[in-house]
């Protein structure tokens, strides 16, 4: 059933542009501009997509986009669809699966996500490590479909470890603050209490945030390398004294949208 519709998705798509992506890219909340850096050859609207639905956050616009970043064919998904707007595990990793059955081999996620690691500030970046899943769900529950993966995926190395090296010499060459550690992942919509962040610095996070973690599960199950960065648009409730807003976080990103979209070209090129 998943798949068929998939087969749907994706012979339209290929009905509407020739380019075939190596890797595919989803831009966070507020972090779209990056889109003025591509050589965009073809925009789809997910509302012109089968199977695709038009996201409800604000910041978030909701395009597919074909294109290269130097000499690399991409797919950006500009927007993403969230759990905690009631839709199915299904829905939320649906264009990772897309862009893994265009011919995409690597996925590059972005995400704002609230910082405690120790030296955090915000519009800081994080090169996410590891994850730990607090959703409650996977994406993979129910049969597996086996034309995708496996039914029990390896996570040990859920973020490709020579992607992680390459970000980090793009963020040292620019001189831009950035991090390594653990993005724990949580329902939302509400924002943590102190306590949870408490909780969640206990077990080895750096950062929280309400998605990424269900589409680089779905595209390890597909056999893609995942690389994902947090912009850390704020510091986790409980951490400063300041009352947490959906208005910071993608104000903080609006701030840090040129270094995030330098970085992210350089990062792809050098891929
Ligand atoms: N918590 C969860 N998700 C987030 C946050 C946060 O503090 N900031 C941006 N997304």
């Amino acid at each position: 059933m998943v798949f068929n519709k998939l087969q749907e998705t994706v012979s339209f798509i290929r009905s509407r542009t020739s380019i075939k992506p190596k890797i595919g890219i989803v831009l966070g909340s507020g972090l779209g501009a990056f889109v003025k850096e591509v050589k965009v050859e073809t925009t789809i609207p997910f509302r012109d997509i089968p199977n695709f639905l038009a996201p409800t956050v604000e910041g978030h616009s909701g395009n597919l986009i074909f294109g290269h970043v130097g000499d690399h064919p991409v797919a950006i998904l500009q927007g993403r669809n969230h759990f905690y707007e009631g839709h199915s595990m299904e829905t939320v990793v649906f264009p990772t699966r897309t862009m893994a059955l265009l011919g995409a081999e690597i996925m590059v996620l972005t995400n704002s996500a609230g910082g405690f690691g120790d030296t955090m500030q915000a519009g800081d970046f994080m090169i996410i490590e590891d994850h730990i899943n607090l959703m409650g769900t996977n994406p993979l529950m129910g049969p597996n479909i086996k034309e995708l993966g496996p039914r029990f995926p390896d996570m040990t190395e859920a973020y490709d470890r020579s992607l992680i090296e390459k970000m980090e010499v793009v963020f040292n060459r620019h001189g831009t603050r950035f991090h390594k550690g653990v993005y724990c992942a949580v329902s939302g919509p509400t924002y943590e209490t102190p306590a949870e962040v408490r909780y969640l610095k206990m077990i080895g996070g750096k950062a929280v945030g309400m998605s990424t973690v269900p589409e680089s599960i779905a595209a390890n199950h597909l056999g893609m390398r995942v690389a994902a960065l947090s912009c850390i648009t704020n510091l986790a409730a409980g951490i400063s004294r300041r009352k947490l807003s959906h208005e910071e976080v993608t104000e903080t990103a609006r701030e840090v949208e040129q270094k995030f979209t330098l970085f992210l070209k350089d990062f792809i090129e050098s891929i």
